[in-house]
Parts: structure tokens; sequence; C-alpha cells
């Protein structure tokens, strides 16, 4: 389901570096599979697919088909990892535009996913409000913690707004926290609202396959089972040492890490993968981005983004990998006209699928960085579905964890995001 083929960034290190690096890539992905290294508290993510909890994906889903029966409007609020795992699988497997329209009621069949509380614009929620007048609304408050301001803000300029609106408005309101602690927890029992948890030893960013991504991604019609057992089968694939695409793929963006440079770039050339580019962002930066360690991570669209980036990225400062995201099959290829002249100069490539040169503009880019002096390395997704995407983010998720404990470092925590949050509260004079 997922191939990683490094081979064109080998030319930037020394035939036996990757060689050389393996004994410490096999006991960083020890400590990862012994429940040894740092933040160990922290590995429930692997868990939950080792021991897959089917009653709860069947009540994930009898609650996504009964919002989708009511509601015009799914909106989830949450930040950081409460709402970008959602969002990346939703945007890469969910209809692009409007969804589907009953012919009769002029309804959408499916209800729209919107996502707020994780900024802190007025403008934009008035204009969300506005957006909503008149249409049925559920909402998801997804924070684990129970305190994040962005997300818990924004529920409080909602909450009345629902309550006026919607005489049942408990049933609309579903909340996504700790099982045991926290704010919201307390408030989703003393005004009766559903609640679906977070397992306590799952951090934000690695809760996708949680309630916290599953139910949203069920909401918008995403085969969650599918795409819950792709990552299981892919968990699976991974415990070992050998002929183990997460190992290759951690172990070469250290071996670049120690040699000076500073930055990856996950680049997609499909517009349905770049929430995943953020999600992965987020991921990464995250869990490696501290005592002074890490790659920067940033992600790009292609060939969009070559109209912008590409001339940084071909002849810009060398300090920067590049790792692709690619998808080998798509469904329904679109087959490029004949229009029976050559008006536009294009007639060379009627007959052909935009796949085809898509595919063309990936070798052509992947040629041309790697001759611009980037080292690159592509990740192949056969296709764009759910189990694959599953695979996907577990290889994503299992890669990070042991690219953080090669760089000697928690890949579970996240303090310095605690910096930003006091000198806030210090200038909002939170008592
Ligand atoms: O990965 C993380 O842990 C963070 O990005 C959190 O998901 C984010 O800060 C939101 O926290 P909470 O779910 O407690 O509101």
């Amino acid at each position: 389901m997922i191939r990683y083929d490094f081979s064109p960034a080998l030319s930037f290190l020394e035939a036996h570096d990757l060689d050389a690096l393996r004994p410490r890539v096999e006991a960083a992905h020890r400590m990862l599979l012994e429940r040894t290294g740092p933040g160990s508290e922290m590995l429930g993510w692997r868990d939950l697919l080792r021991e897959p909890d089917d009653a709860l994906l069947e009540d994930i889903d009898a609650t996504a088909s009964e919002i989708r029966e009511q509601a015009d409007v799914f909106l989830c609020l949450g930040i950081g990892g409460s709402y970008l795992g959602a969002q990346a699988v939703i945007e890469a497997l969910a209809p692009l535009f409007r969804p589907p329209v009953d012919t009769e009621t002029g309804r959408p069949l499916a209800p729209e996913v919107l996502f707020a509380g994780h900024h802190l614009s007025g403008g934009y929620l008035k204009a969300l409000l506005a957006y909503l007048e008149d249409k049925s609304v559920y909402v998801n408050v997804i924070s684990k913690s129970g305190t994040t301001l962005e997300t818990m803000l924004t529920f409080r300029i909602l909450r009345p707004w629902l309550e006026a609106r919607f005489p049942d408005v408990a049933r609309r309101i579903i909340v996504t926290t700790d099982p045991a602690r926290g704010r919201l927890r307390e408030m989703a029992s003393i005004c009766g609202y559903r609640r679906y948890a977070i397992p306590p030893d799952v951090g934000g960013r690695f809760s996708v396959l949680t309630p916290v991504g599953l139910l949203p991604i069920a909401v918008a019609g995403v085969d969650i089972r599918t795409l819950f057992y792709g990552a299981v089968e892919m968990c699976e694939r991974l415990k070992n040492h050998q002929d183990n695409p997460a190992l290759d793929y951690a172990a070469l963006r250290y071996l670049f890490h120690e040699r000076g440079y500073a930055l990856e770039l996950l680049a997609v050339f499909e517009p349905r993968l770049r929430g995943i580019g953020a999600w992965w962002q987020q991921l990464f930066g995250e869990s490696e981005g501290k005592a002074g360690k890490g790659l920067y991570p940033d992600t790009v669209q292609y060939t969009t983004d070559l109209h912008s980036l590409g001339q940084y990225v071909q002849e810009g400062r060398r300090h920067l990998i590049e790792t692709f995201l690619m998808v080998a099959r798509e469904p329904e290829p679109l087959t490029i006209p004949d229009t029976g002249d050559d008006l536009d100069g294009l007639a060379y490539l009627s007959g052909r699928s935009l796949q085809t040169v898509n595919h063309n503009a990936y070798e052509g880019t992947r040629r041309a960085h790697t001759d611009g002096g980037i080292p690159v390395s592509t990740i192949w997704m056969d296709r764009l579905a759910p189990g694959p995407l599953g695979a996907c983010l577990y290889f994503f998720m299992h890669a990070v964890a042991v690219s953080g404990y090669l760089l000697g470092v928690n890949p579970f925590d996240q303090p310095g995001v605690e910096a930003y949050k006091r000198e806030m509260y210090r200038l909002l004079r939170k008592i």
C-alpha cells in the first residue's frame, strides 16, 4: 500500500552512511516497540490499532448516520491535533465540491463539514454565524484538555446562538474530550451533551484514528472502518526492522539533519492531499522541533507552487530536502480531448490522460530538483482511498516516533506550545 523510493537521495550521501546508521535506527525502533523511550506512556495510538474496538467504530458510524440525516452543517471546533487529521482525510476523500443534493427537496444528501475554533478571528466567526443562519447545525467540540482558548471561546460564542435556535440543542452538541477530566467534560455532563473519549494516552497530533478524527470523517461519508483497518495493516507491517519504509524514511531524514539540512518540504501533486501536508506538518513540527533540533516541516502543492516557490527550491539556499507524496493510480483518468485543431499548440497531448501529464510533471520536477542539489525521495500510495490513506497516516506516525528517538527528543510532548499561551494570558489578565 505504501512504497518509499529514496534512491535519488542516496547520491547526496556516502555509500556506507545508511548501513552505518542501521543499528541506531533499530535501537530507536525498539524503543518504540518495547515502550522504553521518552513519552512511552503516550503510545495509545498504536494500542488502539493493535486491539481494534469495532463497537466504537459502529457507534461512531451510527452517530454519523443520524447527523447525516438531520444536519445541513456539521461544525467541528478544534485546533491543532483536534482538527487537522479530520480536515486532511475529508479533503482527501470526500466530494471536492458541494455534496450531492436531493432532487426533490433540494437539500444536500450529506451535511457540509466545516471547521472553526482553530483561530481567534472575530470576522471569520461573524461570517460563519451569518452563513449558518436558517441551517440545521450540529456541533462537535473537540478538545482533549477542554481548556484551549481558541476552541472553548468559539464554543462560548456558539452556545447561546445554538440555544436560541434549536430546542433540541443538547442533542446537537457532541463533545470529544478526555474521559476523566477537564472543563469540557464537566460541561458536557452538566448540559447533557453526548460525549466521545480521547484516550488519555493519545496526544492530539496522533488522534486522527480516535473519535477526534473519526466522527467528522464518518459524517463526511468516508468509510472509517476501511480507513482504520488500513492503519491496522500498516501497524502490523511496520513491526519488523526489515523491509520497513518508515525506518528508511526516518533514517534518511536523520542523516540529512545531521549534515546540516534545515528544512523538509512535503510536496504533493494532488490538491486533495494538501490537508495531509498540513497534518504532517504539525505531526513532525511538534514531535521533533525541540532542544534546538528538527527539520522545519513545510508543505507545497505542485505544480501550483512550482510557479511560486519553485524558483527557490530549484536555485535558492541549499538547506532543504524534499519528500514527494504521490498517488500511483487514479480511478477515472481524465482524457485530454482532440479538438481537431492545434490552435493552443497542445495537440501533441490529445488522447493522453491528465494524470499522465501530472506524473510527467512529477518526474520532471524530481529530476530537476535533484540536479539543482536537493535530496529527494518519494512516498507512493497506490491509490487515494480510505485503506491506503489509513496506511499512510500510520506510516507517518510510526516514522516520526522513530525519527524523534533518533534525534534524542521526546516525540510525544509539546512544551513549547505553552509559551505563547503564557504571554497571551498575562496580557488578557487571566486570573
Ligand atoms: O498535538 C497536540 O497535542 C496539540 O496540537 C493539540 O491537539 C492542540 O493544542 C489542541 O489541544 P486540545 O485538544 O487540548 O484543545
